[in-house]
């Protein structure tokens, strides 16, 4: 692209104000500037901003959807376990780590699973997810493929990091890096920020891109060619949670359904988690911030609150639904956040509060382009301890709490 092709795009979007330092650049950064003016799609960014501004709301009839409980688990506990276990033996399961996000309400400066948890000795929050899963591996007597995303932030630090501590033991060759792409970052008038004079403020796009992310980056090859069936697809912050679970694998394979989710018993009515639910009839994510204090009430035949159990993404998806749905569109989620931008003299400003929007798509929006989703119980105490923030809830110290109540020596 050259600067007249950029300008005409810039000027179509409303957005001139990129090429104000233009005179003052030099080849490298006039180079670098134009580039990511060809690849930002700022008509997403208007059409998600005009949405959010007309504060459209989504008008799908939620109803209650049955979950897989605890009791139900434990009744089919060892054929959902073989059943699992075989089709991981079988090379059906593939794993994908979701490690582009910016981890800023921890402060984490770098990718959140170099994070050192441990209390004695250093335990890398990377290195909990990676034995997690050599607990099923070594059970399963093989490894599985490993796909971790990362983001143009954290992607080299991801890696390095990865190599420097030897993968934790894991086989390297079942270790694929790929990256997620960014999306640009405006004012609250919908004017994308310069966080310098050559580039425009960005950030990951959110969770919601991995799977077409995973095609850009060739993986589908892998998926191909060694016959993955199933992905399980998990945040970094949970290190408890159980990756490439045979019972959550194998509860799938038995009830032919085709996306699973992993959930756990609200803790309180208006606790905020996302929660599974029916929209239109299709298995869906409803939003703490969607759920009326009506719904939040609703009982079902058995007494229970109608919408109880909160997703922890961990997610299990089928690879020949996800690559019909791949090119689908997903709903840009826009968000208020703190976003460092050049003031008029050029400096560097760090704003204290929220000033702008940052635009996304999330992997529960995911859950309703499949036509069959199970809800599937798993003990809190258990398998949900997610680092979000420093201390109080969701922090480094209520995880370590929750792993030493399972054994884990910190
Ligand atoms: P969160 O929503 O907790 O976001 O991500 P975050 O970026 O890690 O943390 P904050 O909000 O800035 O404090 C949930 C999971 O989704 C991944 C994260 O790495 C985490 O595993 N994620 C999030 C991505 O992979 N890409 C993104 O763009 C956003």
């Amino acid at each position: 692209m050259n600067y007249e092709e950029a300008k005409k795009k810039l000027d179509e979007a409303g957005q001139s104000h990129v090429l104000k330092y233009w005179d003052s650049l030099n080849d490298n950064e006039k180079e670098s500037l134009l580039a990511q003016i060809e690849s930002t799609d700022f008509a997403v960014i208007e059409r998600s901003y005009k949405a959010h501004k007309e504060n459209v709301k989504d008008n799908r009839v939620i109803s209650p959807i049955q979950a897989m409980k605890l009791p139900e688990i434990e009744e089919n506990r060892e054929s959902f376990y073989k059943t699992g276990l075989d089709a991981i033996k079988n090379g059906k399961v593939g794993a994908v780590l979701l490690a582009g996000g910016m981890g800023t309400r921890l402060g984490a400066n770098g990718p959140k699973g170099v994070y050192d948890i441990g209390v004695t000795h250093p335990i890398y929050i990377f290195e909990r997810i990676v034995s997690n899963l050599m607990d099923v591996t070594s059970a399963a007597d093989t490894p599985i493929h490993l796909f971790i995303m990362t983001s143009d932030k954290n992607h080299e630090t991801t890696v390095s990091f990865f190599n420097e501590h030897n993968f934790f033991g894991y086989d390297s060759n079942y270790v694929h890096f790929f990256k997620q792409d960014m999306a640009v970052a405006t004012d609250t008038e919908g004017k994308v920020y310069m966080d310098s004079k050559f580039h425009i403020a960005d950030s990951p796009n959110g969770n919601g891109g991995w799977f077409i992310s995973m095609i850009n980056a060739g993986l589908l090859d892998i998926i191909d060619k060694d016959g993955i069936e199933y992905l399980n697809v998990f945040a970094v912050d949970n290190v408890l949670q159980r990756i490439a679970d045979p019972l959550f694998i194998g509860a799938m394979l038995e009830r032919g359904v085709s996306c699973g989710a992993k959930v756990v018993k609200k803790s309180a009515p208006d606790e905020k988690v996302g929660v599974m639910c029916l929209k239109d009839k299709a298995p869906s994510v409803v939003e703490y911030y969607e759920l009326t204090e009506e719904l939040m009430n609703t009982l079902d035949e058995s007494g229970e609150r109608a919408y109880n159990y909160g997703v922890i993404l961990n997610y299990t998806f089928k690879t020949d639904i996800l690559k019909e749905i791949s090119s689908a569109n997903l709903p840009w989620h826009v968000v208020e956040k703190k976003i460092p931008y050049i003031n008029e003299d050029g400096n560097l400003i760090s704003p204290e509060t929220p000033n702008g929007y940052k635009y996304e798509t999330l992997i529960l929006d995911m859950v309703e382009m499949f036509d069959s989703c199970i809800p599937f119980e798993v003990v809190r105490n258990r398998e949900f301890a997610p680092i979000k923030n420093k201390t109080g809830v969701d922090s480094i110290e209520s995880a370590r709490e929750l792993l030493k109540e399972n054994g884990v020596e910190l």
